[in-house]
């Protein structure tokens, strides 16, 4: 699949797999008091195939909600530009948020994500993201759980695009300069 467009596998798919039943089982400790009173709030399209897999490895109950942001179009650095694609469909006040995201490079998405969800007085909000990149780690964001500190390379895979293709492979891998240099 995608031949000679993934220059190496960085996550393969069993790590994958481990990371999320560890990152659930912590999730699941982390939230015994509130038993069953969980919203995870997946970021949309990106965190899909996280969102999905994590809520499966979660042994307690929790509700789905999605959102769609965009900070990116097709290019692979930030517009700084946040824009709401996708509303939540309920309220969240005094609920225990846990926003899931795919990945945190600028931290621009999160912070203003954050900002905008804690507007909504939720009970608590906290962060769960599969990877995240090294200028994350300056930004002073709240991210209690985080899965893969990752090289800053443009990843794609495991619901990661580049202009929309790539979502569909099991693994995390980062792209071939070629895919992005060659101007299609
Ligand atoms: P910021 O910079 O706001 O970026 O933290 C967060 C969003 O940017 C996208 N992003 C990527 N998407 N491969 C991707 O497919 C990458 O390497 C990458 N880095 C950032 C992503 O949508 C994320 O939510
Ligand atoms: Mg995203």
């Amino acid at each position: 699949m995608y031949d000679g467009d993934i220059a190496s596998v960085l996550i393969s798919e069993q790590q994958i797999k481990d990371k999320v039943t560890e990152l659930a089982k912590q999730v699941d400790e982390d939230y015994q008091d509130v038993g069953g009173d969980l919203l995870l709030v997946g970021v949309l399209k990106g965190a899909v195939m996280f969102m999905t897999d994590f809520a499966r490895a979660l042994p307690q109950p929790a509700q789905l909600e999605f959102m769609a942001v965009s900070s990116y179009g097709s290019s692979t650095s930030s517009s700084g530009v946040v824009r709401i694609l996708k509303d939540l469909d309920r309220d969240i006040a005094n609920r225990h948020v846990l926003i899931v995201e795919d990945i945190i490079d600028s931290g621009l998405t999160l912070s203003w994500l954050l900002k905008n969800l804690s507007s909504r007085n939720p009970a608590s909000l906290e962060v769960c993201t599969l990877l995240r990149k090294p200028d994350a780690v300056q930004v002073d964001l709240p991210v209690k759980y985080v899965g893969f500190d990752i090289p800053n390379e443009f990843v794609v895979g495991y619901g990661l695009d580049y202009a929309e293709r790539y979502r569909d492979l099991p693994y995390i891998g980062s792209l071939d300069p070629k895919v992005y240099t060659s101007g299609v």
